[in-house]
C-alpha cells in the first residue's frame, strides 16, 4: 500500500543504468526473462519550478515524448507516489542504446529505469521502494512481468502475476552459455504482436510449454545441451509469425539445423542461446546475413544500477 511520507529529496543529479531484456525465452511465454549487456543511461534531477526539462539521445530520439507523458517521467512519478510524495518538476537526460520496437525490452528499461531514478532522488529511497515494489510497480506500467523482472533483478528471472501483481525470482545462469541477438530493421509494437494471440490454446500445447519452460529453467542453470529441446514453443511465435514472417523463417531454419532460437520478446528480433565457439558462431550468424544486424551480447549478471 502507498503510505503518505513527507520525503526528502536529494539535490543533486543521479544516474542510473538499465539493461536490456528478452522475454519469454521460447517456452516461458510472460514469465521467463533474461537481461542482456546492453544499457539506457539516464540521470535525473529534481527542479523546485513545475517543468519536465528533458533531452534524449540515441535509439528513439526523435519519437520519444519530451513533455510528462515520456515514459521514464511516468514511471518516477509512479515511483514518487508510491513513496509518499511527488517533486515539481524534473530534469531528465535519456542516452538510449536500446533499440526501439526490436523485443528488446525497451519500454521496461524506461520504466524500471525511470522509478529506479525515483528511488535514487529520495534519501532512504532504497527503503521505501524495494525491488520487489520495483517490479510490482513497473508491471503495473508494462502490463506483463517478464522484462521487468530482469531489468531489476538481472540475470535470468521467472515471473508471474499473483492476485494481479508482477512477482518474480531471480534463477542462476550457466556460465558456458551465450546470448547472441538477430535484430532486423522493421520494428514490431508489443501491442500489436499480443492482438495476434488467440483467446485460448489447444491443451496439448499448453502441456508441451509447461514442461518445456520447466525444463528450460533447469537448462539455463546447468544443462545448456537442453535448451534446443526446452525452448520449444507453441502458444505464441506462431501465432505472431505473419507479423514478422523473416524472423519465424530464421527461428525455423536455425532450429532446424539444431541450433536453439527464438523470438526476442514480442518480436521482431531472433535470440539464439548456445555455448557455440567463435568459429560456429560465425556459421550461424551467415544465416541471419542480408536481414538482421547480428549482435553477441552477454548475459548481464546486474539488473538496474
Ligand atoms: N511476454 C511479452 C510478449 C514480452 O511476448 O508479449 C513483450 O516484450
Amino acid at each position: 500500500m502507498a503510505t503518505r511520507n513527507h520525503l526528502t529529496f536529494k539535490a543533486t543529479m543521479v544516474q542510473v543504468s538499465v539493461p536490456a531484456t528478452s522475454a519469454n525465452l521460447g517456452s516461458g511465454f510472460d514469465t521467463l526473462g533474461l537481461a542482456l549487456e546492453l544499457r539506457d543511461r539516464y540521470a535525473a534531477q529534481v527542479l523546485d519550478d513545475a517543468t519536465f526539462d528533458i533531452d534524449v539521445t540515441g535509439e528513439g530520439s526523435d519519437e520519444i515524448k519530451k513533455d510528462k507523458n515520456n515514459l521514464v517521467i511516468k514511471a518516477m512519478m509512479h515511483g514518487f507516489e508510491h513513496m509518499g510524495q511527488k517533486p515539481k518538476g524534473i530534469a531528465l537526460r535519456q542516452l538510449n542504446l536500446i533499440s526501439h520496437g526490436r523485443g528488446l525490452g525497451s519500454s521496461a528499461a524506461a520504466i524500471v529505469g525511470g522509478l529506479a531514478l525515483a528511488r535514487e532522488l529520495v534519501l532512504g529511497g532504497d527503503q521505501l521502494l524495494t525491488d520487489e515494489e520495483m517490479i510490482r510497480l513497473g508491471t503495473e506500467l508494462e502490463g506483463h512481468p517478464d522484462n521487468i523482472a530482469a531489468a531489476v533483478l538481472g540475470g535470468a528471472t521467472i515471473a508471474w502475476m499473483q492476485d494481479g501483481a508482477g512477482r518474480a525470482v531471480g534463477i542462476k545462469v550457466d556460465p558456458r552459455i551465450k546470448a547472441l541477438l538477430f535484430i532486423p530493421e522493421a520494428q514490431l509494437a508489443t501491442s500489436k504482436a499480443r492482438k495476434l494471440l488467440p483467446e485460448t490454446i489447444p491443451h496439448h500445447d499448453g502441456v508441451l510449454n509447461a514442461s518445456r519452460a520447466a525444463l528450460l529453467v533447469h537448462a539455463i542453470q546447468s544443462r545448456p545441451d537442453l535448451l534446443l529441446e526446452a525452448t520449444e514453443d507453441l502458444i505464441h511465435q506462431n501465432y505472431r509469425a505473419e507479423a514478422m514472417p523473416k524472423s519465424m523463417a530464421l527461428v525455423t531454419k536455425l532450429r532446424s539445423a539444431g541450433v536453439p532460437a527464438v523470438i526476442s520478446g514480442a518480436g521482431p528480433s531472433v535470440m539464439v542461446l548456445h555455448t557455440l565457439d567463435a568459429l560456429e558462431v560465425e556459421e550461424v550468424i551467415k544465416a541471419g546475413a542480408g536481414s538482421f544486424l547480428a549482435q553477441e551480447m552477454a548475459i548481464s549478471t546486474h539488473g538496474v544500477q
